[in-house]
């Protein structure tokens, strides 16, 4: 009698410790979001590498922390990640000397654990650089000073975890000159070299790039880019440049601009490999069917446009999901920008990118 009772009092134990874990679970997804189902297909880092191209995107601290389908979807499509703000200046050192590095170490830590590469964005920037800076009341050399010292501090903190930088980020103006700004104002285009001799002594084994926007084609901006390349590549300072992508439907570039790849392939003749960085496709809202269509035809081509040019190493998307894009708070009455809607469920881009990454792959 006595040993049944005791038999069934375990199985009502064992039974019980499940009902609650069932409800811990669900209560956490309830907390945090939906797990994502899985996506269709194989993989976009699967894709990508039918052809050698790492696949990459822009990644949301907030999402990073709070949403267990953003990371799922995270560690499964992606080879690389590059944290969207958490490594820019004014996140890391808000005030002079006031350091905060956690939410790119939590960046870095996640890639870390799941073998992902990580690119770091970006160490010297017109914008979102801390207000004692952008005050512009230091002095030229103090600023060259502090600048330097960002660099060596930031590269040194990731040293051997941070693959490849963006050393400097959008120096050049779309006339071709130097774009104005903090740095250039105070120190001419000198900023830029001492910023990547710096960069190469902090860490001699890191890839160092130098990141732009809308020097896709040829014209002005990419004529500019490319003597900075080259004088660069001549002192052994540059290993690839990023054009970041940022497309729509209706504006110039209306998708992938005509020139890019000639473009691409006339700096990888210079001996640096290309990268696309930030790649978008921005949609006035509410899109319709086929804008979206129109919209997955732009992901196909850029993912043709880099396979067809041998140095194009890798594509990062500005994000993978509209939940976390940044096009409809720059661009008021825009959005629907990325690969996945707001509830992660794959757009007509997902698998036109993807079926485009690994043809003749
Ligand atoms: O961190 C503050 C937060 O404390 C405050 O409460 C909140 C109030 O709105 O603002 C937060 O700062 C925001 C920041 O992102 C961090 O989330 C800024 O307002 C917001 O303007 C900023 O936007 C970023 C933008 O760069 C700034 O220019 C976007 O997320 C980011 O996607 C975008 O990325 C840049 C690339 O780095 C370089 N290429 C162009 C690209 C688009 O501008």
């Amino acid at each position: 009698m006595r040993r049944w009772i005791r038999r069934l009092l375990v199985v009502a134990g064992v039974l019980f410790v499940f009902v609650l874990l069932g409800a811990l679970a669900s209560h956490r997804d309830n907390l945090e979001g939906p797990s994502a189902k899985p996506l269709p297909g194989p993989t976009l880092r699967a894709s990508g590498k039918a052809n050698d191209i790492l696949i990459g995107t822009a990644v949301d601290d907030g999402a990073l922390r709070n949403e267990p389908g953003y990371r799922t979807d995270l560690a499964a499509q992606f080879s690389v990640i590059t944290p969207e703000n958490a490594m820019k200046w004014d996140a890391l050192e808000p005030e002079r000397g006031k350091l905060q590095w956690a939410a790119a170490d939590r960046a870095v830590d996640f890639a870390s654990d799941r073998r992902i590469a990580v690119r770091g964005h970006t160490l010297v920037w017109h914008s979102q650089v801390p207000a004692w800076i952008a005050d512009g009341k230091l002095p030229a050399a103090e600023l060259r000073q502090v600048m330097l010292d960002h660099i060596s501090r930031t590269m040194r903190r990731y040293k051997g975890r941070v693959k490849t930088w963006d050393v400097v980020n959008e120096v050049i103006g779309d006339d071709g000159k130097l774009r104005p700004s903090v740095w250039s104002d105070a120190l001419g285009s000198t900023f830029i070299f001492d910023a990547f001799a710096a960069a190469r002594k902090a860490d001699p084994d890191a890839r160092l790039a130098i990141n732009e926007i809308g020097g896709e084609s040829i014209g002005p901006k990419s004529d500019t880019l490319l003597r900075v390349v080259k004088r660069l590549k001549a002192r052994g300072l540059v290993d690839e440049v990023g054009f970041q992508s940022h497309f729509n439907l209706d504006g110039d570039p209306a998708g992938v601009p005509d020139t890019m790849k000639a473009n691409m392939e006339r700096f990888a003749a210079a001996g640096v490999d290309v990268a696309i960085t930030e790649f978008d496709v921005s949609l006035k809202e509410p899109a319709s069917d086929d804008q979206l269509a129109q919209q997955a035809g732009v992901y196909a081509e850029l993912a043709t446009t880099c396979r067809a040019v041998p140095r194009c190493r890798s594509i990062t998307v500005w994000g993978f999901t509209d939940r976390h894009s940044w096009i409809p708070e720059s661009s008021p009455g825009y959005g629907s920008a990325t690969l996945l809607d707001d509830e992660l469920k794959p757009k007509p881009a997902f698998l036109a990118f993807s079926r485009a990454l690994r043809a003749g792959g």
